[in-house]
């Protein structure tokens, strides 16, 4: 059955980690001046995953405040997109749907394609509910940014995910047709098998990124597109936020409009209070930008906005959405705010432990120890299974169930 009701995005939530790094703590260990970082990548601090937290954990906690507000009746597709995935069978998803006590009938996958791989699942989630309005798609982006200790990409780590619950009639975003699309197979930035964190070509990367940006916006102007000249606002995928002005201004002038700084910021300056501080969380990156937009911009209610989202490798895509008239009700303004909050910064010696941190491959019980305040924890890596503990409601921040 195909549905002429509009489909998207029905309910957004995020979750970041336990710990923050401030940029001034890298900066005095590397003896970088710290404009570079503040100013240079427009980066404050980044956020640090405790060493009982992972993807599942932050998935969970993003998607919970979404289930519990609309219950997981509807629910019979979750999507995990990550690609700092845990597990190469089993899907990471399936770990958050056992957490989350979603119903048995449903199916649960991973997608994978760098930052790119959260906007697949939204068009995979799209697709289904075209096919049956009634059901509701749980996304979940959730990704630990990893590079190198003492190389150049580590200033641009982060951790986050988001959850989205997309659907008919949505009280959020209305993702509209068409998409632009670009791929190309480029080298600037990956992660084979064996390694923990990625590769990348910084120059390259941020080549690459600005051609896929005059890729899809050619293909999406193309296909019947809007006007650059009516969209309220542009999401960008963040992996710094300096990235999103550069590829706003390559658009700007691709297209011979005016790059003065008010018509950059006017595009794109509500768009970065997330990820200024969260840092790069890959796959959840443009979803934190809309976040940052919805919840601190004036009414967008009946406003298009732009959302470009660029995965290394490299695959993007442009698209619009419309921002649904009354969505601020539905906000959840609020707690995104007490996500950032409630991090505890962590020193440089501290992060530099975490980030060497790795659980031993052979099978032993090995433990996690008890860091997170959140209400989902990697407990251990026992038997080569990974082990997860809840806390519920009102239970203090010592006091877990293991699932
Ligand atoms: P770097 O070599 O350390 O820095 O790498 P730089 O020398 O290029 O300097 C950065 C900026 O700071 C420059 O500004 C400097 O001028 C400025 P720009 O010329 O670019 O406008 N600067 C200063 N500004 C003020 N005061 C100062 C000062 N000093 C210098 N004192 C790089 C930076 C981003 C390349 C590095 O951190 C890196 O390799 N990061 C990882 C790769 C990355 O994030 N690439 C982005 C595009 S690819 C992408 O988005 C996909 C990705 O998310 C992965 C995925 O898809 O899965 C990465």
């Amino acid at each position: 059955m195909a549905s002429d009701s509009p489909i998207g995005i029905h309910d957004l939530s995020f979750a970041t980690t336990e710990f923050v790094l401030p940029h001034t703590a890298l900066a005095d260990h590397n003896g970088t001046q710290i404009g570079k970082y503040h100013v240079g990548i427009g980066q404050q601090s980044m956020s640090v995953p405790a060493a009982d937290e992972d993807i599942v954990t932050l998935g969970a906690a993003a998607a919970a405040p979404i289930v519990a507000r609309h219950g997981s009746d509807q629910i019979r597709t979750v999507v995990f997109a990550t690609e700092s995935s845990i597990d190469q069978a089993k899907a990471a998803g399936v770990y958050v749907h056992s957490l989350l006590g979603l119903p048995s009938a449903a199916r649960v996958v991973e997608l994978k394609q760098a930052c790119y791989g959260a906007t697949a699942a939204l068009q995979f989630a799209i697709g289904l509910v075209h096919r049956d309005p009634t059901q509701r798609v749980l996304v979940i982006a959730s990704d630990v940014s990893k590079y190198e200790l003492d190389s150049p990409g580590e200033a641009t780590q982060g951790a986050a995910a988001v959850a989205m619950l997309v659907g008919a009639d949505p009280a959020l975003v209305r993702i509209e047709d068409p998409s632009g699309l670009f791929t190309a197979d480029v080298m600037d930035f990956w992660r084979p098998n064996y390694r923990e964190a990625a590769l990348v070509d910084g120059q390259e990367s941020i080549t690459a990124y600005l051609q896929a940006v005059e890729g899809t916006w050619k293909d999406y102007t193309e296909r019947g597109g809007r006007k650059l000249d009516e969209f309220a606002a542009f999401c960008y995928h963040q992996p710094f936020t300096k990235m999103a002005y550069k590829a706003h201004t390559h658009l700007l002038n691709s297209c011979g409009h005016d790059t003065g700084k008010d018509e950059i910021a006017r595009g794109i300056g509500q768009t970065t209070a997330y990820n200024a501080v969260v840092g790069n969380s890959y796959t959840a990156s443009v979803y934190l930008a809309l976040a940052a937009l919805l919840d601190q911009a004036d009414d967008l209610g009946g406003r298009p906005i732009g959302f470009l989202s660029y995965g290394s490798g490299s695959v993007a895509e442009f698209f619009a959405g419309t921002v649904v008239p009354g969505y601020r009700e539905h906000l959840r303004t609020a707690e995104h705010r007490e996500a950032i909050a409630r991090r505890r910064p962590v020193d440089y010696a501290g992060y530099r432990e975490l980030h060497e941190r790795f659980f031993p491959g052979d099978g032993g019980d090995h433990p996690a120890p008890a860091q997170t305040t959140g209400p989902f924890r990697l407990a251990a890596v026992r038997g080569h299974k990974r082990i997860y503990e809840t806390r519920p409601p009102g239970l203090s921040h010592s006091q877990f169930t293991t699932t």
